[in-house]
This record gives C-alpha cells, structure tokens and sequence, in this order.
C-alpha cells in the first residue's frame, strides 16, 4: 500500500518524506487555504520536496474552465496530479486528461457507481471519502470494499486512493479491504508508529542495558 500524506503544510512534507515512507501527497483548497499559501507557489515547493504524485485540485466547475486550469496546473512540474471534482464535467476533464497523458484524481467520491464512472473515465486515482461517510453514520469502508471488487471484476486500473482518513484504524481497515493508497493527515501517519508497549519495552531493554554497563561504541 502506498502512503500519501494529506496536506500542504511543507514543513510536516519534508519531515515526512525524511522517513522514506511517503509516497506522494494530496491537498485540497481547504488545505490550501489553512496554509495561507499561494497555491501555485506552494504546489511547486511541495513537487521539488516529493518525487512522487503531488494532486493539485481544480476549481473550477465547468469542463473548459478545469481543462484550463488542469493545463496550467500541469506545467508547474512533471509530477503534478490534477485533482477533479466528481461531476459530469469532472470526468469529461478527466477523460480529456487521461487522452493527453496527464494524470488524474477524481475527488469526492461518495458512491460505487461514482467510482465506476472514474474508472471508465481513465482516472489514475479515484479518492472515496471514508471519514465524511463515517460523519453521517454510513459506513465509508464498505464503498472501499465495493469499489475494490468492481474494480477486480473488470480489472480497472484506477487505483483507490482512500481517502478523509481520520484515524490508525481507518489505515488498517483501508490496507485490510485492498485500498491501493492511502492519503492520510500527518499526525496520523505520526501515531501509526506508536504503541505503549514498544515504549514501554524499550524503556525495559535501556534500563536493564544500562544496569550491566553495556555498550555498543
Ligand atoms: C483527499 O484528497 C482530501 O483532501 C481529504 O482526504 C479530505 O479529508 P477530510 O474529509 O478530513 O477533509
């Protein structure tokens, strides 16, 4: 499973991707916005930290509008993904970028059906939302589940790109159900690591080690 991580604050990027477990990076306008940032210039600092795909969303509406916008985004670096909205004119976008080489993210993909019309669109990636289904008490990671079976019954090559990750376990459950991303905020990616027993084992080890005066250098 590949990891993105879902923001534009470059400073947890770079320390991110210091680790070597980042693949790629979403953002969205809100996140630009909480940035502060100008979004091309940002867009551009994130692409030199992360060779991998950075999605840079539209914001447009209309097909010519996000045509154009998806162009202009696409000449700021070779790994730029442009992100589109699920709509009619979204996917039409989409198919005008899949025919021209340029990558794609279909956004805010709430249903199966949706994911499907992706697919046959040629979206790289399809980004279902689990966390804002889980908000309205439906079940985000049974869309994972369907998608990935629709997707294996035609053998699509859109990749699922779970995303509105909220939690640890939402990573689990996405990995479990076959989610070929996951795009997840950085203090999530953060507590993946953690566990009160590996603290706690490593405090034991250092104090025994220290007790018989070891040393390694
Ligand atoms: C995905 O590409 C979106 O940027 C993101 O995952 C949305 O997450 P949220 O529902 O927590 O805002």
């Amino acid at each position: 499973m590949k990891f993105f991580v879902d923001t534009a604050e470059t400073k947890d990027i770079k320390e991110l991707y210091e680790t070597g477990l980042l693949d790629g990076v979403t953002t969205n306008p809100s996140l630009v916005a909480k940035s502060g940032r100008d979004f091309k210039e940002v867009i551009a600092e994130i692409c030199a930290i992360v060779p991998g795909p950075v999605s840079a969303e539209v914001a447009s509406l209309e097909y010519d509008g996000m045509v154009a916008e998806g162009e202009h985004l696409a000449k700021i670096a070779s790994n730029v993904v442009i992100k589109l909205p699920l709509t009619l004119a979204g996917l039409k976008a989409t198919k005008h970028f899949k025919d021209q080489g340029v990558k794609t993210n279909v956004t805010l993909c709430f249903s199966a059906n949706q994911a499907l019309l992706a697919a046959k669109a040629g979206a790289t990636y399809i980004s279902p939302f689990i966390g804002r289904l889980d908000d309205i008490n439906l079940d985000g990671m049974e869309l994972i589940e369907n998608i990935r079976q629709i997707y294996d019954n035609y053998q699509f090559e859109t990749q699922i790109l779970a995303a509105s990750i909220r939690s640890p376990n939402h990573v689990t459950q996405a990995a479990l159900a076959g989610a070929d991303v996951a795009t997840i905020p950085p203090d999530v990616i953060r507590k993946l690591a953690a566990h009160p027993l590996t603290d706690k084992g490593i405090d034991g080890f250092l104090k025994d080690w220290k007790a018989a005066g070891q040393s390694i250098l």
